[in-house]
């Protein structure tokens, strides 16, 4: 017999494209603390846009992000064939593992992550920063209107070289990986574009092995080699570990640079403030992880047996699918008052954001991500003081994708340049 819920049950479909995610996170927003609501594909699940009720369901101990062990529609194979997301849930990272391994495969990560390693990196993340700003003043001399793609050549780009550098992923195979992760992370994929890609990426990874068992550095994807070879992950956990610290620390923080310069440049005074240091950047990053959550939901969870929340009178079934709609968490007007739709960087509730989720999942890329996020802002709005959209901001266009909310690109003029 399925276990999959009825369809009757679910009367919230998500839009897969995406296309306005704030409407969407307002509308479910509006109908309780949690929905039901069917993913792409006609999957059910909880999305759960309360932050209180997010707070306690991330720290549950209850609450799993296993699918192989905890969510019965993927063990019995209820779920449809041609599923876009299957690659979010079957992957074996830390990402989705439960309780001890959840730990165990955290820890190889965590090294690399240190605050006293995160602190090192200013002086590269600042050289990449200089040294990109001077390719974008480039392809806008050389492009015949002077308009250059800011999230292509800049807030994209950064991020990628970042994570790469932090891999240790010889730059030869850089593009090969890049293109992997620009089609994993849309949510409309077909079954045959989701089974090349994952092809390709057991090619790409199985080289990479080699690599690192043969030259072995200071860097993520050799700490997970030599936790291989010493027997504590496994040959599959450590080649998806790999690809899935790259897609994490990827288009994360490009969403977070993309969506902090769009609302800088279409919110003149609050950019002079924060060019003038009347407020800091750091608040520009918290209030854009608030108002633009990067992720904006999905990473699924399972309660592992019946939940009741007292405070919302919510039941949660053993095996229910739930999304946390971090979109949607970041504006909740309990905490962040009527305004909460509004990007103000002087609010005192910035920092009340899940952006980075909460407990023992709490990003690990949190302090890398706001170090990137200060430096390129910064440097990009005092290098290009006259920088503006090309584009009236309604014809900037969402990225097709439920989990990673950004532009697909952002067409700016560095009119009034300066070198100084
Ligand atoms: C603005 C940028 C970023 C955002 C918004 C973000 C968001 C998130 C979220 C929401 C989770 C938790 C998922 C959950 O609890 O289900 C997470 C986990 C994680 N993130 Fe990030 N992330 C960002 C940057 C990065 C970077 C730069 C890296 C690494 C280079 C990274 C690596 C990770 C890892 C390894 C986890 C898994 C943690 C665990 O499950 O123990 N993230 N991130």
């Amino acid at each position: 017999m399925s276990s999959l819920p009825s369809p009757a049950r679910c009367p919230f479909r998500l839009d897969g494209s995406a296309a306005d995610i704030h409407g969407e996170a307002a509308a479910l927003r509006a109908l309780g603390p949690a929905v039901q609501v069917e993913l792409p594909g006609g999957v059910p699940a909880w999305s759960v846009t309360d932050p209180g009720l997010a707070r306690r369901l991330l720290i549950h101990p209850r609450v799993s992000k296993d699918a192989h062990r905890h969510w019965p529609a993927f063990i019995h194979g209820d779920l449809p064939a041609d599923w876009p997301l299957r690659i979010w849930v079957d992957i074996r990272t830390v990402q989705t593992a439960h309780g001890a391994d959840h730990r165990r495969l955290r820890r190889p990560l965590v090294p690399a992550f240190t605050a006293r390693r995160v602190r090192a990196l200013v002086p590269w993340i600042e050289n990449a920063t200089s040294t990109l700003l001077d390719d974008l003043a480039e392809a806008a001399a050389v492009a015949p209107d002077g308009v250059v793609d800011l999230r292509t050549y800049f807030a994209s780009r950064l991020p990628w070289l970042t994570v790469t550098m932090l891999v240790g992923l010889p730059e030869a195979m850089h593009d090969r990986f890049q293109a992997i992760n620009d089609t994993v992370f849309t949510t409309d994929l077909t079954m045959e574009q989701t089974d090349a890609t994952a092809a390709e990426a057991a090619r790409l990874l199985a080289d990479l092995l080699v690599i690192k068992t043969e030259h072995p550095g200071d860097d993520i994807a050799s700490s997970l080699v030599g936790a291989y070879h010493e027997g504590l992950i496994d040959e599959r956990e450590l080649a998806d570990s790999i690809w899935m610290v790259l897609g994490a620390g990827y288009g994360t923080t490009a969403n977070l640079l993309d969506h902090a310069a769009v609302n800088l440049l279409t919110h003149p005074a609050q950019r002079d403030m924060a060019v003038s240091g009347r407020v800091g950047w750091e608040q520009v990053v918290e209030e854009t992880l608030r108002h633009q959550a990067p992720v904006a939901s999905f990473m699924m969870r399972f309660p592992t047996e019946d939940l009741s929340d007292e405070a919302t009178g919510l039941t949660f079934s053993r095996g229910d699918a739930l999304i946390i709609n971090y979109a949607a968490v970041g504006r909740d007007a309990a905490v962040h008052g009527a305004d909460a739709e509004l990007f103000d960087i002087t609010r005192a509730t910035a920092r009340e954001h899940l952006a980075f989720s909460h407990g023992s999942t709490y990003c690990l890329g949190a302090e890398l991500a706001r170090l990137e996020g200060r430096i390129a802002l910064s440097a990009l709005f005092s290098r290009f003081p006259g920088l503006r959209l090309a584009v009236e901001p309604s014809f900037l266009t969402p990225l097709p994708s439920l989990i990673f909310n950004g532009h697909r690109e952002i067409p700016v003029c560095l009119e009034g340049t300066s070198n100084s």
